[in-house]
């Protein structure tokens, strides 16, 4: 049998280090193997694990047996897009969602949480942003990121720590809210265009991320528990699927943008 997932901890071995992987164990239902000196391809051989993660002193790294790709969190495009925001720039993402003090955003695609740390800042501690992540390792690498991970701004880690990360498929997770649940509903799920340059930086997503294609059964539910509009984040050369392009009633980014933020008001 394929072990998918195992936990161990980085070569030097604290006692907080050893609590939090067997608190990761018990939440990802992972065994957690003692790293007893041994390399990581060591671990992956012993094991047959797939997937590795890692407790270490600052990080929680996740690693891919097939590719070699590593994931661990970091705020990512949040530290540029954040700091333009606080000295009183724009930003395409704010714009599109259009947030007013009190609000609540629920973020279906949380991945690193960059644009969910966005509208956290622009909250301002008012309202709420719930983010949702369906993969349970990513969920828990991005949750615990969030809580410990200290910029060099107060107001913007004030920002992550604020977010709240939940563990669900939007699929499921929309079904169950109430109408007009969020203010906000937004989407940055993945396309088949990757997009490159500071995109780039969410490439590890593209191993470790759930791959499943938006559909228009989900952001008509989105639609249903926005109470004033829902968000989708795409690449400026690609369209919408199905009837979700006679949705959209306004668009975020210039016709040039590598990005756009379609955004379908209700
Ligand atoms: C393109 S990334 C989002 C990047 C994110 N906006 C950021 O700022 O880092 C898409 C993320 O959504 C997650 N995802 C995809 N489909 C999902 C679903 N049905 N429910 C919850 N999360 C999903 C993926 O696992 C991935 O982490």
């Amino acid at each position: 049998m394929i072990t998918p997932l195992v936990i161990t901890t980085a070569a030097k071995l604290t006692p907080t280090l050893e609590h939090i992987a067997s608190e990761m164990s018990a939440q990802l239902d992972a065994p957690l193997i003692s790293r007893m000196g041994r390399s990581l391809p060591d671990i992956f051989e012993v094991t047959g694990a797939e997937r590795l993660l890692v407790v270490g002193s600052d990080h929680l790294r996740l690693y891919d047996r097939t590719t070699g790709a590593e994931y661990f969190y970091h705020p990512n495009m949040f530290l540029s897009r954040g700091s333009v925001v606080l000295s009183g720039g724009s930003d395409h993402f704010l714009s599109a969602v259009d947030l007013n003090p009190g609000d609540r955003l629920l973020d279906c695609t949380l991945g690193f949480a960059s644009e969910s740390a966005l509208a956290s800042l622009a909250l301002d501690g008012t309202g709420k942003v719930v983010g949702l992540e369906s993969e349970p390792v990513l969920a828990a690498i991005t949750r615990r990121g969030l809580q410990t991970f200290i910029l060099r701004s107060a107001p913007l880690t004030a920002a992550l720590r604020r977010i709240e990360v939940v563990t669900a498929d939007y699929r499921t997770y929309l079904k169950n809210c109430e109408s007009h649940a969020f203010d906000v509903v937004y989407f940055d799920p993945f396309f088949d265009e990757r997009l490159s340059g500071s995109e780039a930086s969410v490439s590890p997503l593209f191993v470790f991320g759930n791959p499943a294609p938006l559909s228009p059964e989900a952001v008509d539910e989105a639609r249903r528990v926005a109470r004033r509009c829902v968000v989708i984040k795409h690449p400026g050369s690609t369209e919408l699927p199905g009837p979700i392009t006679e949705w959209v009633t306004k668009t975020q980014g210039g016709r040039k943008s590598r990005v756009i933020y379609s955004v379908i008001e209700n």
